[in-house]
């Protein structure tokens, strides 16, 4: 697949038609879903919930950004049963895979915030699911007619602000990118999609390294901005010929520092 062209044109989609997923792409999708809740490990949960109306109906009001709750025919739920930063950067990376494969299956989704709900709907979800619901994927067939775009719509911040050469703050040269062939990889993950659109992501480009940085302050959305940023980087530095993959390790220092560290990709 060619993630740049994918990831340049993909979209939030936020209204859906009414019609149920068919039959055999609800069975991937599930499928998928098990083998990648599989690979993540126990501490989280992703479950495909079929019958989106009950779901709807309790986050109506409440779920998503101002209780914007999105209205879809199904659903990922995903729930995380831990604190450790490192899960939920996990998140951020498996989810957005199957996001592609959803797409792969001509669906729309759509990242939905669940983290600011009330008690008493985590609680609802916890019995259901026997885990604490943090976000959602709203899936279906889009209403929209956005896909038809040829280029994302929601901007995005230039080159020169994320990446910088050497050392915090420094700013990158395109030139600089292209000496080390990556002007075009820079180009393309801008596209990434991000919590609010924050864009919290900072690269720092070493003679052999890149170094993956978050903005502070960092939060479990954030995070997940991360391991989406994560995936594509590495899907799209493995198609130039760059192979490898992220070494995770997160450091959030007590320093005056204005980011924290998530990991390295040797290059
Ligand atoms: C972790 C995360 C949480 C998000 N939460 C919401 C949400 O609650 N409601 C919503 O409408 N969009 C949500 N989004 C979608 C972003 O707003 C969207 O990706 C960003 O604005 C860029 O737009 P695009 O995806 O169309 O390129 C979320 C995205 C991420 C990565």
């Amino acid at each position: 697949m060619l993630f740049s062209k994918f990831l340049e044109q993909r979209k939030s989609i936020r209204e859906y038609k009414e019609k149920q997923v068919e039959r055999n792409a609800l069975i991937a999708l599930e499928n998928y879903t098990i083998k990648i809740n599989e690979k993540i490990g126990p501490d989280v949960k992703l479950v495909l919930i079929e019958d989106g109306k009950e779901f709807y109906g309790k986050l109506k009001g409440k779920g998503g950004y101002a209780g914007v709750m999105i209205k879809s025919p199904h659903y990922l739920g995903i729930m995380i049963n831990s604190e450790n930063n490192d899960k939920v950067v996990d998140i951020g990376y498996h989810v957005e895979d199957i996001i592609t494969k959803a797409s792969e299956l001509g669906l729309g989704s759509c990242w939905i915030d669940l983290n600011n709900v009330s008690d008493d709907i985590k609680d609802y979800f916890r019995a259901e699911f026997n885990g604490t619901l943090n976000f959602a994927i709203s899936l279906g067939y889009s209403n929209e007619n956005k896909h038809l775009e040829p280029i994302s719509t929601s901007s995005r911040l230039a080159i020169e602000d994320i990446v910088y050469l050497d050392k915090w703050d420094n700013k990158i040269k395109i030139e600089d990118l292209e000496k080390v062939g990556l002007d075009k990889l820079f180009y393309y993950v801008r596209y990434a999609p991000s919590s609010l659109n924050r864009q919290p992501w900072r690269f720092i480009l070493k003679k052999d390294r890149v170094i993956l940085t978050l903005l502070k302050p960092y939060s479990k959305e954030t995070l997940v901005d991360a391991g989406i940023m994560m995936y594509y980087f590495e899907k799209m530095i493995n198609n130039i010929g760059f192979k490898g993959v992220w070494n995770k390790h997160i450091i959030v220092d007590s320093s005056q520092n204005d980011y924290i560290t998530i990991g390295e990709f040797k290059i």
